[in-house]
C-alpha cells in the first residue's frame, strides 16, 4: 500500500512536507489505523493520535485523501492510491498528524 503523509516536527522543521511510505498489505489491516500502526512500528518517528479504535472517541480524526475522516472506521480497501493523509485541516500543527484541538 502506498501512503504520502504530512510530515512536521517542529523541532526541526520549516513547514509541513510529504513523505512516501510503501508497506505491504497485512491480513488484519482492515481500516487505515491498522496500516498506520503497523507503519509506526517501521518508523517510531510518525506521531497520531488514537484510542478507542471504534470510531467514538475522535482522537485518531485526519485528512484522508482530501476528505476529513477516522483511521479506525476508514476501510482500506475504499481508499484510493497513493492515500494523501494530512492533519486536520485549520487547527495548529503539533507534530505530524497530531493537532491542537481547541
Ligand atoms: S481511535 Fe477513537 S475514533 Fe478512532
Amino acid at each position: 500500500m502506498k501512503l504520502s503523509i504530512s510530515r512536521f516536527n517542529p523541532e526541526r522543521d520549516q513547514r509541513p512536507y510529504m513523505q512516501e511510505y510503501e508497506i505491504e498489505r497485512g491480513s488484519s489491516d482492515h481500516m487505515l489505523l491498522d496500516v498506520l500502526l503497523r507503519l509506526k512500528v517501521e518508523d517510531d518517528t510518525l506521531s497520531f493520535r488514537k484510542s478507542c479504535r471504534e470510531g467514538v472517541c475522535g482522537s485518531d480524526a485526519m485528512n484522508i485523501n482530501g476528505r476529513n475522516g477516522l483511521a479506525c472506521i476508514t476501510r482500506t480497501s475504499e481508499l484510493r492510491e497513493p492515500v494523501v493523509i494530512r492533519p486536520l485541516p485549520g487547527f495548529p500543527i503539533i507534530r505530524d498528524l497530531v493537532v491542537m484541538l481547541q
